[in-house]
């Protein structure tokens, strides 16, 4: 097991809060901060854009950083693009497909709004939707979904970690489900990459998008699609660095990924995830899982013993642990949380109104750790939750 102690001294913020809610962003650790500091410093031209050797310097960290992506995901570089954030990945695929009118598209009620609108979207396009439910802890039954297969669906797009539940899915039986019968998969790893070994060789998706800012330790504004066959795909944003050859009326798209990555990217961004990413690596993305369950399930097990407090999700969850304190509202919760401990935790909907709706509420307080989290911070904030026992009664 690494020293999460060790660990802590990368993220100087922790110095100051205890901070609860890496599924909405994770801290990026000191070396991922030092190599953008160095793009800046030392170096920074475009990618991709010219022969002088601040540019070649720059494409060359750049590509490195696809190259370490590519390799942590078991994916290959030309498969592997750098988007903006997760939302942009389902985006880009969700107008790059060919849709034509009664196509189906299968997906489930406990996804953030990334993962649901971009498809819900596509309706006025006469494509159909259905919403598949989860049980009661937010887990889809890969055999509901399979229920809802008709001769038209094109896709089933599903996450793979649920921000609102923290539930885990068996994307690996989904996926199976979804070639067995010839239709293609859009797994959502925003809360599954960097949190738990994700290996897409073995898994088989035809899409993978993540987050840079979030398991992945890089900085806002990264993101990571992974297409399986990107030569099935054309790119809905084009424009300079994804063309060949531009004549007349006419225009060659250059070979993936560069034809999805139109205009100058974020390099910075994207070398500082390449080196955050190695960071993970280095620490072993199964120990991180450990540490994230060891210290959500211990937190969901406490919280639970509360009278006060109503805990949500399965026992079996990844680092996310949602509740409520009865009588009074979430963004309260988390006020307090903060002004009284230095606590920061997410209230509200977490970008998926159906989600929270589903569990008959309106907002839940959400607990959300990553692998620099430690089991005092656990006594901190279920001491703290404890604590407004006495506003409530
Ligand atoms: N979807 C992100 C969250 O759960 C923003 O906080």
């Amino acid at each position: 097991m690494y020293d999460v102690y060790a660990v802590r001294k990368d993220f100087p913020v922790l110095k100051e809060v205890v901070y609860l809610d890496s599924t909405a962003t994770t801290q990026t650790p000191v070396p991922a901060v030092e190599a953008m500091n160095e793009f800046f410093y030392r170096y920074a031209g475009n990618h991709g854009r010219g022969a002088h050797r601040l540019a070649r310097e720059t494409t060359n960290h750049y590509e490195d950083a696809r190259e370490t992506v590519a390799r942590f995901l078991n994916s290959e570089p030309s498969k592997t693009v750098f988007t903006k954030n997760t939302t942009e990945g389902i985006n880009l695929v969700a107008n790059s497909c060919p849709w034509e009118a009664g196509d189906h598209i299968i997906t489930t009620l406990i996804e953030h709004h990334s993962n649901l609108l971009p498809w819900l979207r596509l309706q006025k396009f006469g494509v159909n939707i259905t919403v598949v439910h989860p049980d009661r802890e937010g887990r889809i039954d890969p055999a509901v979904i399979e229920t809802a297969i008709t001769d038209r669906t094109k896709l089933i797009a599903v996450t793979q970690a649920s921000n609102v539940f923290g539930s885990v899915q068996d994307v690996e039986r989904i996926t199976k489900i979804a070639h067995r019968h010839g239709i293609k998969i859009l797994i959502d790893g925003a809360q599954s990459a960097g949190h738990m070994p994700v290996d897409l060789s073995t898994l088989g998706c035809d899409f993978f998008a993540t987050a840079g800012h979030k398991g992945l330790l890089g900085p806002q504004g990264t993101g990571v699609l992974y297409i399986k066959e990107p030569d099935e795909l054309e790119s809905a944003s084009v424009g300079g660095g994804a063309v060949s050859e531009v004549s007349g009326l006419s225009f060659v798209l250059e070979p993936s990924p560069a034809c999805f990555e139109a205009g100058t990217p974020n390099i910075p961004g994207v070398i500082g995830l390449g080196r955050a990413v190695e960071y993970v690596k280095e620490i072993g993305v199964s120990e991180i899982e450990k540490q994230e369950i060891m210290l959500a399930r211990e937190t969901a097990r406490r919280l639970s013993e509360l009278e006060h407090v109503e805990v949500y999700g399965p026992e079996n969850r990844a680092g996310v642990v949602p509740f409520n304190v009865r009588g009074l509202h979430a963004h309260d919760v988390a006020l307090i949380l903060d002004q009284s401990r230095k606590i920061c935790v997410r209230s509200g909907h977490h970008c998926a109104i159906p989600s929270v709706r589903f569990l008959e509420v309106d907002s839940t307080v959400r607990a959300s750790f990553a692998l620099y989290n430690t089991e005092e911070e656990v006594d901190i904030l279920v001491n703290a939750v404890n604590e407004l026992k006495a506003l409530v009664g």
